[in-house]
C-alpha cells in the first residue's frame, strides 16, 4: 500500500500555514506560550527535506485548565448573574454586534475554504457551501429574531393579569463542534446562543480548527468582552474541568452520544444544566418494490457517499426489497464506481481523502468483518486502500451479526439488506438507538401513506423519494433516542438557547400608571414595546 492521495494529480502544495498562537479570553486576543500541536492534513505532499507524507498546516495552543477556567470566568462576568452589558442589552443592540461580525467574517471567505478543503478534505463545492451557508445562517437568524422580538413588543391580558412575555437567556454556553461542520454546525450552536444575550466559551473540534482563526481577531472586536471565548486543545483539559466547576447552564454539542454523557456526567447539578445536542444516527434508505431506480440511485449516492458519507444524515444503510435487490446492486455498485476520487480543489472530485488518520483502517475493519460473516464487496473498486481512503465498499447481503449493522461507520462503506416484509425494516428501526431520519423510495400511495404514518414516529423527518439532509436551516432538526437533544432550525435554536420569562402585574390603576410610565420612559429593555422592522 502506498500513499499518494490515491488521486492522479501532481502533489500539492500547501504555502499558507497558520502557526495560530493567540486566543480569546475576555475580550482580549492573549498570546499563548505555553505547548503547541501541530495539526496535519491528510493529503500528502512533499515537505522541507523532500519526504512524501501528510502535509503540516500549522499549529494550536494546547491550553491547560488554568486558561479554560479563566474563559469560564470572564463569560460569567460578561453575564454577572443577568446583569451583564450583553444580557440586559437591547435587542437592536445585539442585532448589530451580529451584524458587524458577519460583515468582518465574510472577508475570510477564502482563507476558510482553503483551509476547510486541507484540514478535513471537503470538496471544494462544498467548502464554499459550507462557508456561504453559516453567513446566511447569522443573517436568517438576525431576521428570525426580529420577528420574535415582534411578537414579544405587546402586553397579553388573562384573568385580570398583564403579563410582558419574552424569551431570555439562560445564562453561560459551552459549545463543542463536529470536524465534518467545523464552521457551519459549530456556528449554528454558538450564533443563536449568543444572541439570545448569553455568553459562550468555544472549543474547535480537533480537525478543522485552524480554520477558525481567521475569525478571532471579528469575534474580538464585535462583541463585548467575554461573550466569546475560544480556547484551543483538548476536551479533557479544557471542557471536562469547566464542566466540574458546576457553572455551565448549556452544553451545545454536535458530536457522539458518549461524549455529550461524558461531560454531562461531570456537571454536579444536571437539573440546571440544559442541553442542545445534535449526535449520531444510522438513517436508513427503505426502497420499495416499485421505486423508480434511477431516480433512488441518485438519491442513494449523495444520501451515503456525500463527504464521503461522514454527516449525521448521512444514509448508513439501505433496505431493498427482494424483488428488485439484484438489479439495485447492480446499478448503484456501478454508479458508486463511476464517483470521481480526487484532492478537494479538483474539479469533479467527489471522494475526497479521510481527515481521520485511523478511518481508512477502521473502515477496513467493517469490510473484513461483514465479509467473515458472509457478506460480499459488490462493486470492483470497493475496499481499495491508501493510506488516506478506502474506496467505497458496497456490502451485500448484511445481517445484525455484523458490526457494520450497527456501528454509526460515519465513512465510506455502503451495507445493503434485502427485505421481503416491511415489517423488517421497520422493527429494526424500532429497535435501533438512533432516530434521526429516513429515506423513502416508491410511489404507490396506498404504500406510502401508512408507512409514512409509522416512519414518523420512529424518526424526525421522513424524506420520500430524497436523501436525508439538515438542510434547508429554516427547518427543524432533530432526533429521537441517541440522535439528539432539543430542535436546531434558525428559528427552534432561539428557542432552545432562552427560556420564557415574564413581568406580570394586576390589571388596577396604580399598576397601570406604572406600567404606563415604564413604556413611555425607555428605562426598562424588557418592557418595552419598541417594534423592530
Ligand atoms: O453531520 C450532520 C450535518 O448536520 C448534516 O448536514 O445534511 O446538510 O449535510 P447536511
Amino acid at each position: 500500500m502506498k500513499d499518494s492521495n490515491k488521486s492522479n494529480s501532481k502533489l500539492p502544495v500547501f504555502n499558507s500555514h497558520v502557526y495560530c498562537n493567540e486566543y480569546l479570553v475576555d475580550g482580549i486576543l492573549h498570546s499563548w506560550k505555553g505547548a503547541t500541536t501541530e495539526v496535519f492534513s491528510t493529503i500528502h505532499s512533499k515537505d522541507k527535506e523532500g519526504n512524501i507524507g501528510p502535509t503540516l498546516l500549522g499549529s494550536i495552543p494546547d491550553m491547560e485548565t488554568e486558561t479554560a477556567l479563566a474563559a469560564l470566568n470572564a463569560a460569567e462576568k460578561a453575564f454577572n448573574r443577568g446583569q451583564g452589558v450583553w444580557p440586559t442589552m437591547k435587542v437592536k443592540d445585539r442585532l448589530r454586534c451580529l451584524t458587524t461580525f458577519a460583515e468582518k467574517m465574510k472577508k475570510s471567505r477564502e482563507q476558510i475554504v482553503e483551509l476547510l478543503m486541507w484540514e478535513i478534505g471537503k470538496n471544494k463545492q462544498d467548502s464554499y457551501k459550507e462557508f456561504d451557508r453559516t453567513v446566511d445562517y447569522i443573517f436568517d437568524t438576525i431576521e428570525a429574531y426580529k420577528k420574535l422580538d415582534r411578537k414579544s413588543a405587546k402586553f397579553d391580558k388573562e384573568s385580570g393579569i398583564h403579563a410582558h412575555i419574552r424569551r431570555g437567556p439562560l445564562g453561560v454556553v459551552l459549545c463543542l463542534g463536529p470536524y465534518n461542520y467545523p464552521l457551519n454546525e459549530t456556528f449554528c450552536l454558538l450564533i443563536p446562543a449568543i444572541v439570545m444575550g448569553n455568553t459562550a466559551i468555544f472549543k474547535p473540534a480537533k480537525h478543522g480548527v485552524l480554520l477558525i482563526t481567521p475569525l478571532l481577531k471579528a469575534f474580538q472586536e464585535s462583541f463585548p468582552p467575554g461573550v466569546v471565548n475560544i480556547l484551543f486543545g483538548r476536551g479533557r483539559k479544557i471542557a471536562s474541568p469547566i464542566m466540574e466547576t458546576g457553572k455551565i447552564d448549556v452544553l451545545a454539542l454536535i458530536g457522539h452520544s458518549s461524549s455529550a454523557v461524558a461531560l454531562q456526567d461531570l456537571h454536579p447539578n444536571k437539573n440546571r444544566l440544559r442541553l442542545v445536542l445534535g449526535l449520531e444516527a444510522k438513517n436508513p434508505g427503505i426502497i420499495l418494490p416499485d421505486a423508480d431506480l434511477d431516480s433512488t440511485i441518485k438519491e442513494c449516492i449523495s444520501g451515503t457517499l456525500s463527504y464521503n458519507g461522514q454527516r449525521c444524515t448521512a444514509l448508513k444503510v439501505l433496505y431493498v426489497h427482494e424483488s428488485i435487490v439484484d438489479e439495485f446492486n447492480k446499478r448503484f455498485s456501478a454508479a458508486v464506481d463511476n464517483l470521481k476520487f480526487g484532492l478537494p480543489w479538483e474539479e469533479g472530485a467527489f471522494l475526497t481523502p479521510l481527515p481521520e488518520p485511523g478511518k481508512p483502517a477502521y473502515i477496513q475493519e467493517l469490510i473484513q468483518d461483514a465479509v467473515s460473516k458472509g457478506a460480499k464487496i459488490m462493486n470492483a473498486k470497493g475496499g481499495e486502500l491508501s493510506e488516506n481512503y478506502s474506496y467505497p465498499a458496497v456490502l451485500y447481503p448484511v445481517n445484525d451479526e455484523m458490526n457494520v449493522y450497527h456501528e454509526e461507520q460515519f465513512g465510506p462503506v455502503v451495507p445493503v439488506i434485502s427485505y421481503s416484509d416491511i415489517n423488517e425494516p421497520l422493527d429494526a428501526m424500532a429497535t435501533s438507538e438512533y432516530g434521526q431520519q429516513v429515506s423513502l423510495f416508491g410511489r404507490d400511495i396506498r404504500k406510502l401513506g401508512p408507512l409514512i404514518d409509522v416512519l414518523s414516529n420512529l424518526v424526525c423527518r421522513v424524506n420520500l423519494n430524497s436523501a436525508c439532509q439538515r438542510g434547508p436551516d429554516v427547518y427543524p432538526f432533530t432526533g429521537r433516542k441517541n440522535s439528539a437533544v432539543g430542535t436546531l432550525s434558525v428559528f427552534d435554536a432561539l428557542r432552545s438557547f432562552s427560556i420564557r420569562t415574564f413581568v406580570a402585574a394586576k390589571d388596577n390603576p396604580y399598576n397601570n400608571e406604572i406600567l404606563d410610565a415604564l413604556m413611555d420612559s425607555k428605562d426598562s429593555n424588557f418592557v418595552n414595546t419598541e417594534y423592530l422592522l
